[in-house]
């Protein structure tokens, strides 16, 4: 994963040592990088380091490495960095004076990236010195276990930011993917927004329970979709390929999309006995629980589509 000749990697900053921050530390600390951690609460940098070090043992049996450094001076921080990672509260103004304050003591070279989850980069970018090395790198939580990241620049973004930002990712074993514009819910949200209205569509109209929802999904779509993404499964789900599948299958789609254009009201699916019913499969008490066994079977997960590289 890290490089194993050239020049050494260079310094990335994290600024804000939330979940998603700390899920970052480690992402980049794997790769070879030293990171500077910067939060503007001391009490956070207090907890970071066994935070850390519980994520880093979720793909790592190694110790920690002694390269991570957490600090409350920005400035000093991302001074000779290559990178700097955004990832303080979701809002727009506290975003827009964090990357003022980074881009006035960042290297003129280094790129600034947002973990915004679903503020498009616009939106907080327009008056930042040099803001054409200014874009959003949103990971999927948490960071570590997740090789999916949204480039989504704005519209002064450069190419060579991009550019820069998708290799850097790359290197570190992360799986780009790169719009050309920046888009409410970049992609990944999108995809998901289809998927779960459906969900809420066939449940609050009776045709089926929320738990046989997940299991379509679990046991059809997931598989394939981990294996192979939706546009090659359906390359392979017809016998001349995706223009065969297109042909076959295309009037039905179109039926289904023409009767699926209506939002769902989600609260009325919930009151309907949506939230009751999920109350009853997982009390609301133990979803912190299920949470972290999330992170366990994602973990055991990652290590198997790694090759077992992080245990041997
Ligand atoms: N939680 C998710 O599922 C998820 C997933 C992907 C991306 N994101 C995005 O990542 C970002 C961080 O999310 P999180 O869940 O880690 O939040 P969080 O609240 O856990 O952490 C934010 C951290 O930023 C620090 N902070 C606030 N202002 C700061 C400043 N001016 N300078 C330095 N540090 C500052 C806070 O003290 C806190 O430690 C958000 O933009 C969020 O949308 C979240």
């Amino acid at each position: 994963m890290s490089a194993s000749s050239g020049p050494a990697p260079g310094p990335v900053a994290v600024v804000g040592a939330g979940l998603v921050g700390l899920g970052w530390v480690v992402v980049w600390t794997r790769a070879g990088h030293p990171v500077r951690v910067v939060d503007t609460d001391q009490a956070a940098l207090d907890r970071a380091g066994e935070t850390i070090a519980a994520l880093w043992s979720d793909v790592e049996t190694r110790p920690v490495p002694d390269t991570v450094t957490l600090t409350t001076d920005l400035a000093a921080a991302v001074s000779d960095v290559v990178h700097v990672q955004e990832c303080v509260v979701e809002d727009a103004t506290v975003k827009a004076e964090v990357f003022a304050a980074i881009a006035a003591a960042a290297p003129a070279t280094a790129v600034i990236a947002s973990s915004t989850s679903a503020l498009v980069p616009s939106s907080f970018t327009a008056s930042v010195p040099g803001r054409e090395r200014t874009l959003v790198a949103h990971p999927f939580n948490p960071p570590h276990l997740h090789t999916a990241v949204e480039l989504v620049p704005a519209p002064w973004t450069g190419a060579e930011a991009m550019a820069a930002t998708r290799h850097l990712l790359e290197d570190a074993g992360m799986e780009p993917i790169e719009l050309a514009a920046e888009i409410d819910g970049f992609v990944v949200n999108r995809l998901q927004s289809a998927l779960i209205h459906e969900a809420f569509r066939l449940v609050g109209s009776g045709v089926v329970d929320a738990t046989d929802v997940d299991r379509a999904v679990r046991g059809a779509l997931a598989p394939r979709w981990l294996t192979l993404g939706v546009m090659e499964t359906i390359d392979l789900n017809a016998p001349g390929g995706i223009e065969d599948y297109v042909q076959r299958y295309g009037p039905m789609y179109a039926r289904l999309a023409r009767e699926q254009r209506e939002p769902v009201d989600w609260q009325q699916v919930l009151d309907a006995g949506l939230a009751a019913d999920r109350a009853a499969v997982l009390p609301r008490e133990d979803l912190d629980a299920r949470r972290r066994w999330r992170d366990g079977r994602l973990a055991a997960l990652r290590r198997f589509l790694d090759g077992g590289s992080a245990t041997s």
